[in-house]
């Protein structure tokens, strides 16, 4: 099983324990960088869900992923989470886990099956006050490639409302059919991307 260790962007959190004066080298290397990408932690699940609770459960009263679904997936598979934090404040993220079957099923919501070569992106998600900036799509791209970057990962699915198959569609997804899951009265359209597919299209596009 992947652990933490082996994450490619992984960059560890800087905290200054109180009452410490620190010099002013130290100082410096403890300013939080402006702009970072990292696959999350345990630890990030409240921030996490704070972005969900605004995004999803305010309009739908419902999310993708409630606070130990979170802590659960990132303490199982933190490689295929991704965050953007500005000055150490999580801007946008994406959860996903690993999957096994040709299809999402009810059972995809909650499980990761490590032996699976498709990575279900659970939720992608940006904070309300960086919406339509192009965050959602700078941070999907980069995770999609982050993906590319792991062997076993051939595909990425997920399930969306209908409105938003053409801001995947742009990345690669196509979609391939209504999604046999549903959330209360929610249906949502399952897009796949062959992530190979992709790689060799950047190559031959120079991207
Ligand atoms: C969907 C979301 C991740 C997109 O991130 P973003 O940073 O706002 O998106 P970008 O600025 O990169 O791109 C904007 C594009 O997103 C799409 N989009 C975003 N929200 C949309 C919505 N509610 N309806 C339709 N299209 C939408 C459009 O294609 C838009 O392009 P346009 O402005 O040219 O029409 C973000 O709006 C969000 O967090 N929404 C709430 C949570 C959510 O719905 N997540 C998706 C779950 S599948």
């Amino acid at each position: 099983m992947p652990t933490q260790n082996t994450h490619p962007l992984k960059s560890i959190p800087l905290h200054l324990p109180p009452g410490i004066l620190d010099s002013p080298s130290r100082q410096r290397r403890h300013t939080l960088p402006a702009s970072e990408f990292r696959c999350l932690t345990p630890e990030d699940a409240p921030s996490v869900f704070e972005i969900e609770r605004e995004a999803f459960i305010s309009v739908s009263g419902t999310c993708p992923l409630y606070l130990d679904e979170i802590r659960h997936f990132l303490t199982l598979c933190p490689e295929l989470s991704l965050g953007w934090f500005q000055e150490g404040r999580l801007v946008a993220f994406i959860i996903g886990s690993l999957w096994d079957e040709e299809r999402l099923t009810q059972e995809s919501l909650t499980l990761h099956r490590p032996g699976g070569h498709m990575a279900h992106l659970h939720v992608l998600a940006v904070h309300r006050t960086f919406r339509q900036q192009g965050k959602g799509s700078i941070l999907l791209g980069r995770y999609l490639q982050h993906l590319g970057g792991q062997p076993a990962v051939r595909r990425a699915v997920l399930m969306c409302e209908d409105v938003l198959v053409p801001f995947y569609e742009k990345f690669g997804f196509q979609a391939v059919g209504p999604c046999a899951v549903t959330v209360g009265s929610l249906a949502f359209t399952e897009l796949q991307c062959n992530l190979r597919r992709l790689a060799s299209l950047r190559r031959n596009s120079g991207c």
